[in-house]
């Protein structure tokens, strides 16, 4: 991950809830990102967990007390609204909703809030009727109106047994969340479409044809797209991938059905990149039953799948898009790649060499040259996620230069 958060002032608000002691964990993931994490604790949240655990996490000290019996910070809540870069409520309880809902002052987180211009999150946990009942709902509804990010809470098993929304978000979700509030956001509201992810071919119920795509470059792509502020359509053929946090995924198997998703979706989307790894052929007859190994023939035939990058290619709108493809490689890389970024009328594609270790299929790092008309450029053997974030660049210096 790019060091988004390394010197980035976080205020953390910490309030009266049993879930106070899983934001220990979410303190410490932000200090090991180099954040500088300021915890203020209500005095609730002091019952639940000390904090002397938040001090030892964040190595800063830990605000409570509005009134400071040390005179050095006569004004904490200025100070510290002042100098933050995000606000983070976690876990936020009812009480502490419905005192922000009304605008109250009454202790050092509060009045922190009201003094502070920066982006405020709050992350709700509590019991689900609690959660559930109108006067909740209409303060969050309040809150959501001030301009704060009000993340809604898991469902599931809660502490107090009852079943239902209310359990603070997980760890995962909520660092998207702050990534994008700290990013750049060049692509703010833009929707982008990302493919990801094999197409699986039927050849009869149980066996089908595929390649060794596992998802990951498409999946960090859509997070890093998530992050830079763009609305992120994610189609996705099988993989075993969780769906990245604020994207929305449309799953589909075949090459057909991606072809008919994509076009759909292609619609609406101003920038398209498609990283998936699209069958090229499909078995001409799908059989209904499982084919017996003593009827089964020694060849498969086989026909052409839709190229559905070259299909965007020659869009009637196409140049008021910007298009993306990937290509795998084993020879000739650069100009192999080349032929594919006139053919399918791209704005740049992305190659890697299969054959190179640590590139492409299923492992997490990718060493890719981005090739365009004019240029070559050699991205550094790095994670898929960096990876991710570097192609995004090239794609927002594009976009800056198209709405010039
Ligand atoms: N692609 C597509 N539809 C297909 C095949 C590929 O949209 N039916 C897209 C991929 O998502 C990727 C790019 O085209 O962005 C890959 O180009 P392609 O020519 O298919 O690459 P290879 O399959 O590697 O081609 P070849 O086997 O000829 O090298």
């Amino acid at each position: 991950m790019a060091k988004i958060l390394a010197g980035k002032r976080i205020i953390f608000g910490v309030t009266g809830s049993i879930a106070a002691f899983k934001v220990a964990g979410w303190v410490s993931h932000l200090a090991k990102e180099e954040a500088l994490v300021s915890v203020i604790m209500t005095e609730s949240a002091q019952r639940f967990i000390a904090p002397l655990t938040f001090a030892a996490l964040s190595g800063e000290k830990v605000y409570g007390a509005m009134f400071a019996d040390d005179m050095s910070e006569p004004m904490a809540h200025i100070d510290l609204a002042q100098a933050a870069s995000l606000l983070v409520i976690a876990p936020a309880s009812a009480q502490t909703i419905a005192r922000l809902a009304h605008g109250m002052a009454d202790d050092l987180l509060s009045t922190t809030v009201l003094a502070t211009r920066a982006p405020i999150i709050v992350c709700p946990a509590m019991n689900s009727k609690m959660y559930l009942h109108q006067a909740t709902q209409e303060n969050i509804t309040k809150l959501r109106n001030f301009g704060y990010i009000v993340v809604d809470p898991d469902s599931g098993m809660m502490a107090c047994k009852d079943d239902g929304p209310g359990r603070l978000v997980e760890w995962d979700s909520a660092q998207e969340i702050i990534l994008r509030c700290l990013s750049d956001k060049p692509f703010l509201g833009k929707k982008i479409l990302i493919t990801a992810g094999p197409t699986r071919e039927a050849i009869d119920p149980a066996r089908f044809l595929s390649n060794r795509s596992s998802g990951k470059m498409g999946y960090a792509l859509a997070r890093a797209a998530y992050r830079g502020g763009a609305d992120v359509t994610l189609v996705s053929g099988p993989t075993t991938l969780e769906c990245p946090y604020g994207v929305e995924r449309i799953e589909v198997e075949t090459a057909e059905e991606m072809y008919s998703t994509v076009m759909e979706k292609s619609r609406e989307a101003s920038i398209i990149i498609k990283s998936a790894a699209v069958s090229d052929f499909r078995p001409t007859e799908i059989h209904t039953q499982k084919v017996k190994k003593d009827n089964i023939k020694t060849s498969l035939e086989l026909q052409a799948n839709p190229d559905i990058l070259f299909e965007l290619g020659q869009q009637a709108d196409r140049n008021d898009k910007i298009l993306v493809g990937f290509a795998a490689e084993s020879a000739n890389i650069e100009k192999e790649a080349r032929k594919k970024l006139t053919r399918k009328n791209l704005d740049f594609i992305a190659v890697n060499n299969i054959k190179e270790e640590g590139s492409g299929f299923g492992v997490d790092t990718n060493k890719i040259t981005l090739i365009d008309a004019e240029d070559t450029i050699h991205l550094p053997h790095t994670s898929k996620e960096e990876t991710a974030r570097l192609i995004l660049e090239s794609v927002a210096t594009i976009l800056k230069n198209k709405t010039r």
